[in-house]
Order: C-alpha cells, then structure tokens, then sequence
C-alpha cells in the first residue's frame, strides 16, 4: 500500500515515519508514505493558498487550484482519496480496516475554515472525522488514521501485538493487565493471574472487559452481538 498525505505542514505529517511499529513497517516495506506540500501548486505570485469566504464570514477557505492540481499530480483510477474534517464520518475500527484493503489512499488535510465544496464534490471518496472535536487543521487526523490502518496492514504487527486488534470488534475494551512486580506499592497482582489456571484466567479477563465497558463506554454495549 501506497499513502500519500497532501498537506501544508509535511515536516509535521513526516515525523511518524520515525517511531515505533511505523517505523519498523515502512523500513520492511508493508507500506510507503509521502507527504506532499499543497503550497507547491499555488499558481498564485505570492503561493497563496486561501481567500475570503464568499458569502461572507470569520476565517479563509482553501482555494480550488493549489488542491486540484495536487490531487491531480498523485490520483490515479486505483487511488481512494480520504478528506479529514469534523464533518465527516466518525473513524472507527471497522472504517481503518476497509481502508487498509485499498492499493492507494490519499489523504486530504484541510486547514482554515475548511476547503472549497468544489474540490470535495469533485475528488473526495470519503469524508472522515476522528471524533467530534474541532482540529487546527487535519494533520494530526491523519496522522491517527495512518497509525490505525497501519496495524491493520498484513504483517505489519507481529502475533503478539495484533491479539488486540480484535477488541473493537466484539464492542468490548480491553481488560485490566498487570506486570512485575507481583506487589508494587502494596498494592497486588489479583491472585487468579498468578495461578496458572487459564480457565479461570480466561474468565477474570472477560469479567475485566466487560467491568470496563460497563464503565466507560456503555454505549458500545448495546451494539453487542
Ligand atoms: N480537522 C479538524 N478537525 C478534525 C477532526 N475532528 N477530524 C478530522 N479532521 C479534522
């Protein structure tokens, strides 16, 4: 899989590239990333990226031309391009692994106000938030969807770590985990761990994830199958 992220702020986009299980996937090739600076396309002397919004009102829209010609210079017919904006669909387990199945994604961010309808009627596949909160800009919502669809790329997590990849899936959160030491503080390590009896291991566990769902999320709880 192939991303390519169109953004004003590359520099900010490009350093995920260098941490943890990203870095480790883009090293072993199970995906590339690139960024490319919008402000590049501007054919505008002062390589201005924004104006006013017609209509009138507070703050600047991006303008049709620096973006068109961007998409333009990476789209291709296999390519799925992904707008980030507080209007679009909520992010979600299900959504990242459906993207992860695409040969190319594209990612639009925004900044100002917002960008022209134009560009979003004319290009966009789909429109995705990651939660209902407003950002300065879709960097950082790229940068959370890059890190959920990667995890959800072949090999790109080891057996160990992709165990979890599951718990959104069956609307529960994870359960409690301890490590040593057995005592920390006072404070125990519930005897059932410790007692080699994965049965009841298994149980404690399904009690912790349900407690905690109970507590934080109930809502995910009534989508439970
Ligand atoms: N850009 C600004 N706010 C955003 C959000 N909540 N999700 C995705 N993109 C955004």
């Amino acid at each position: 899989m192939r991303i390519d992220v169109l953004t004003l702020f590359p520099e900010f986009v490009d350093s995920i590239k260098e941490y943890s299980i990203i870095k480790r996937a883009i090293d072993e090739e199970k995906f590339t990333l690139n960024t490319i600076n919008i402000r590049d396309f501007s054919k505008n002397k002062h390589k201005k990226v924004d104006d006013y919004s017609y209509g009138g009102g507070p703050g600047m829209v991006m303008t049709p031309q620096p973006l068109a010609d961007c998409i333009e210079s990476v789209k291709t017919e296999n390519s799925f391009l992904v707008y980030l904006s507080p209007r679009g669909k909520k992010l979600t387990a299900k959504t990242s692994k459906s993207l992860a199945s695409y040969e190319h994604l594209i990612l639009l961010c925004g900044h100002y106000e917002g960008i022209d309808q134009r560009i979003i009627d004319l290009y966009v596949d789909q429109e995705i938030s990651i939660g209902d909160y407003v950002l300065t800009g879709g960097e950082l919502a790229a940068m959370v969807l890059i890190d959920s669809v990667s995890r959800m790329i072949p090999g790109v997590l080891g057996n160990k770590e992709s165990a979890d990849i599951e718990s959104f899936e069956d609307n529960l959160l994870e359960y409690d985990q301890y490590t040593r030491p057995e005592d920390f503080r006072g404070m125990k390590v519930p005897s059932v761990l410790l007692s080699g009896n994965h049965k009841k291991i298994e149980e404690y566990r399904k009690e912790s994830s349900f407690q905690r769902t109970l507590e934080n999320r109930p809502d995910l709880l009534k989508n439970k199958k």
